[in-house]
């Protein structure tokens, strides 16, 4: 609506995981090179944690992105509120695994963890590496999960995990790992997302309006300074507050976004 009027191609603020729009603050950038340490080396598990909207998502589509099909063969996992059983075949699916029965009682455990077993011996003898991305992991709370989980890690070598799993989820799945001991013990990469700085929110919001075609200043630095006050630093929120402004500037044909407009949309947003 607003984009033409902002010269714009596209709209820089959506809330969606688009890695083309990825800013590399310098914690993005280290958990996605921990996260890429885990599938290189082959760990058994990496779990990366962060509050709602601070990018684990969007790092999940970027390994997605950047993990090599040449190398690679991934699996991703969008909602694991599941049973044990519904999630190793899943996990299964999500590998390439056809033809398991659709009734869930006519599935046995065993049968699934062989599926598995068997992709995972094909992948390695073909030279792939094979990973599952679970996101939003902190809704499993199911001890029998957990363990379920901790079967696949089970398929090892000597020196190598056959599967690495990445975990990613908002803080209470630390604790929920920590409380599986026999888990937690194979979790060998752990990272987390905090809020951005200043520097990096001033930097996201010009990055992101770059990718969306507008290189000139739009937000004064009173603007920016404002956006990183309000959102706390946190992506979603910049987006949302950077989203809204851009529309009400464009409903009062503004030249530019000053600290106003940003506290009117906020204040917006505290009434919600
Ligand atoms: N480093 C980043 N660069 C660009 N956009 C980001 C970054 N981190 C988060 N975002 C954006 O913020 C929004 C929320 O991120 P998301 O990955 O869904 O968060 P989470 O999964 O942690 O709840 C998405 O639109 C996402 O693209
Ligand atoms: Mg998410």
């Amino acid at each position: 609506m607003y984009e033409a009027y902002w010269g714009l191609k596209e709209k820089p603020f959506e809330n969606t995981p688009d890695p083309r729009f990825l800013y590399h603050s310098s914690q993005h950038e280290e958990g996605l090179y921990r996260l890429l340490y885990a599938v290189k080396e082959q760990k058994g598990a990496a779990i990366m944690t962060g509050v709602f909207g601070c990018g684990k998502t969007l790092l999940g589509r970027t390994m997605l992105r950047e993990l090599s099909k040449d190398i690679y063969r991934v699996g991703y996992i969008m909602n694991p509120q599941l049973s044990y059983l519904e999630l190793l075949m899943a996990v299964a699916t999500s590998l390439g695994v056809s033809g398991l029965p659709s009734k869930k009682t006519e599935v046995l455990t065993n049968v699934v963890l062989d599926e598995i077993s068997k992709v995972l011996q094909n992948n390695m003898k073909d030279g792939k590496k094979t990973v599952v991305i679970i996101d939003e992991a902190h809704v499993i709370a199911d001890k029998e999960v957990w363990e379920g989980l901790r079967l696949l890690l089970n398929f090892q070598l000597e020196d190598r995990f056959l599967l690495t799993l990445l975990l990613l989820g908002q803080p209470e799945l630390k604790e929920s790992i920590d409380s599986n001991k026999q888990f937690s013990q194979r979790v060998a990469i752990r990272c987390h997302l905090g809020h951005m700085n200043l520097e990096d929110t001033h930097n996201y919001v010009l990055h992101r309006l770059k990718i969306a075609g507008r290189e000139e200043q739009l937000f004064t630095e009173g603007a920016l300074k404002a956006i990183y006050e309000k959102s706390g630093g946190i992506p979603r929120r910049i987006n949302h507050i950077c989203d809204l402004s851009l529309l009400t500037g464009f409903g009062r044909k503004l030249t530019h976004i000053d600290e106003k407009v940003v506290s009117e949309v906020t204040k917006d947003l505290e009434g919600e």
